[in-house]
């Protein structure tokens, strides 16, 4: 019998990194590829250095897959330029070499930054319009765009996945709303690769009891978050300014001007 195989990017990094283990844990054959050389994690993990930038490489990376999780690029604001590169290019070659090695799955890894300049008294859907809070997000907007283009045009059945703040406890205020718990982050990989329909979006958030972000399309996809900052943070919840952009410190000017390099 086949044994299925999965592609992915973005290995090396953090959630690439947890997220492999648990793969591997449940026997499922990983091809892990990254700019950083990723250590293989199991027998069956083939692991390849491939920089996004190159779409020869990108297709060869894909033979032979299954299904592909994109979790690899700039993961935070950037020189436009770069992210263009990177991000958007790089989320291309992604989908055309799903689509030229006949892959039919994509998860892709967005962000809550495609929609940080809502205030902070907001409950967000995925349906509303986004509201980038930098040239990341926007970035990161092209790529889901992108995962709807190949559902729509080409048939793949991609998810994309708006993360939130993968950290190993809340550490911030922010966090107490934007948190993703090491166990949650897992959760909503699991949902995502098996999930049928196409173009689907939603957000990757813990259960926060002050959350931002609505959990109704994902747990229309079967997420189910188990964990709650309020229960891990070793600090006091206070109350979050209402007009304050959910992005809090990454919605100021100079947080993107400050990496402008060209
Ligand atoms: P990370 O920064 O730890 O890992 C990203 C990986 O991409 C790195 O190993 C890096 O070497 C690789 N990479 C960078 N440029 C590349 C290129 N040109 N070609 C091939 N590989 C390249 O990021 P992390 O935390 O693991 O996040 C994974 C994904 O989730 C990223 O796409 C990030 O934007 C997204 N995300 C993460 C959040 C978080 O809280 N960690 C929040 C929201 C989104």
């Amino acid at each position: 019998m086949h044994q299925s195989r999965w592609l992915i990017t973005g290995a090396a990094g953090r959630i690439g990194v947890a997220l492999r283990r648990h793969l591997a844990d449940r026997g499922i054959a990983l091809r892990s590829v990254d700019l950083a050389t990723p250590q293989a994690v199991s027998e069956d993990d083939e692991v390849m250095t491939v920089d996004l930038r190159d779409l020869d490489a990108m297709t060869r990376s894909a033979e032979g897959c299954d299904g592909i999780v994109h979790l690899g690029g700039l993961s935070d604001e950037a020189d436009f330029h770069d992210l263009a590169e990177v991000n958007i290019v790089g989320s291309y070659h992604v989908l055309e070499a799903a689509r030229r090695a006949g892959i039919r799955r994509v998860v892709f890894a967005s962000s809550n930054r495609v929609t940080g300049m809502y205030p902070a008294d907001t409950m967000v859907d995925p349906s509303m319009p986004v509201r980038p809070d930098g040239f990341y997000g926007v970035a990161k907007i092209a790529g889901e765009a992108l995962c709807r283009l190949y559902a729509d045009k080409f048939q793949l059945l991609t998810v994309t996945v708006r993360i939130g703040s993968y950290e190993e406890r809340p550490q911030t205020q922010r966090d107490l709303r934007t948190w993703l718990s090491p166990g949650d982050a897992l959760r909503a990989f699991d949902a995502a690769m098996i999930a049928d329909q196409p173009g689907a979006v939603f957000y990757a958030v813990s259960a926060n009891t002050e959350r931002w972000w609505s959990l109704n399309a994902g747990k229309q996809l079967g997420y189910h978050p188990e964990d709650d900052a309020q229960d891990w943070a070793s600090f006091p919840a206070e109350s979050y300014p209402p007009a304050q952009p959910q992005a809090g410190p990454y919605a100021a000017a100079d947080f993107s001007t400050t990496r402008m390099n060209r």
